[in-house]
């Protein structure tokens, strides 16, 4: 990929915290989506482990993981050719511009962020300074390399509205430096929802493993989780079905595999026992998972291969952010440093 080429494509960022099993819901919400949208934009895709401490983590999974979840996006379908992958740490300019950002973001606006609340409620034995500052990290994730359009699912919303603000404020207070992303919104994505607490979203961090399907899951673990998930005491499938929140998400994640619609999957299943369904539904997900699978088993195997991506993106994250970076520090001041 020319550095021409790459100038040209508007640009699409987005993150996953290295945290959990990447999940059948982070597909299809996220990752699905990245893959689709890889001719028309940019991709950087980034393994944010930064984020990720702002809660405790084993040192050696925290390791793995950031691999794991690499290899996954590879195996989902992005071409590393044509968007650029990185891990966050590997890119030193993450954390000097979020430090400036910090100094632009009032204490006011992270008090808001409902995120925080959350997390300091489940978390309430580490409520560190990071957790709270952590959308200042983020803004400096999206700035940095002028990003166009970022996807966001709702819970991430108001992390995005506050980097607008952000980039709003420095932007006013010296002259235009970044650009103000979008929030890009998938049309019409299907939800998907916990197995075990179908009234909850399927998160890939959740403490009980049945309540999500990890793409990584092997065949007779995804079975079962399927055939645990709960359901309701109605036994036959009906055009209402798709209102009930258990049976509603089987037929939503079926949909989704088959590229069906969701009346097409209710027409298909109509009469039958909610026990037919799981049994096709475990077999799609067998048969979708699979391939998936295997590609990531090679990608994984191949170390040299995964780190020479990842060396590569680094390293082009860091050409691109370094321009932004010089710029602001030179709009606010900062002396610029020699070059010997
Ligand atoms: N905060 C996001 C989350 O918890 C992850 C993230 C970090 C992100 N930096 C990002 C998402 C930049 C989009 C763009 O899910």
């Amino acid at each position: 990929m020319s550095e021409l080429q790459k100038d040209k494509k508007p640009i699409l960022l987005s993150g996953i915290q290295p945290s959990g099993h990447l999940a059948l819901g982070n597909y299809v919400g996220a990752m699905r989506n990245w893959v689709n949208l890889q001719q028309d934009y940019l991709g950087i895709f980034i393994v944010v482990d930064m984020h990720a401490i702002t809660v405790r983590q084993k040192p050696a999974d925290l390791r793995n993981r950031c691999l794991s979840f690499a290899a996954q996006y590879l195996a989902a379908g992005i071409d590393p050719d044509e968007n650029i992958i990185f891990i966050q740490s590997h890119v030193p300019q993450h954390a000097e511009l979020s430090w400036v950002l910090n100094c632009y973001t009032y204490m006011g606006e992270l008090n808001r962020m409902t995120q925080f609340k959350d997390k300091s409620q489940r978390h309430g034995d580490n409520i560190n300074a990071g957790l709270y500052t952590y959308p200042a990290l983020m803004a400096a994730d999206i700035l940095l390399y002028q990003t166009d359009l970022v996807p966001v699912g709702a819970d991430q919303k108001q992390h995005l509205e506050l980097t607008r603000d952000i980039a709003n404020r420095f932007n006013n207070t010296y002259s235009p430096t970044f650009k103000v992303p979008e929030p890009f919104i998938p049309k019409a994505g299907a939800r998907i929802m916990s197995l075990q607490e179908p009234d909850k979203k399927m998160s890939k961090s959740d403490t009980n493993e049945n309540n999500y399907i990890s793409l990584l899951d092997p065949p007779d673990v995804l079975r079962r989780k399927i055939k645990r998930a709960v359901t309701d005491s109605a036994r036959e499938i009906t055009p209402e079905s798709l209102h009930h929140s258990g049976i509603g998400n089987l037929l939503t994640i079926f949909s989704v595999l088959n590229d069906m619609s969701l009346e097409a999957v209710a027409n298909q299943f109509e009469g039958q026992q909610y026990s037919v369904l799981k049994g096709e539904l475990a077999d799609s997900l067998v048969a979708f998972l699979e391939p998936f699978q295997q590609r990531y088993s090679k990608i994984i195997g191949e170390k040299g291969y995964l780190t020479d991506i990842l060396d590569q993106g680094a390293g082009q994250a860091r050409y691109l952010a370094t321009k932004t970076l010089s710029k602001v520090y030179r709009k606010i001041g900062f002396v610029p440093a020699g070059r010997s």
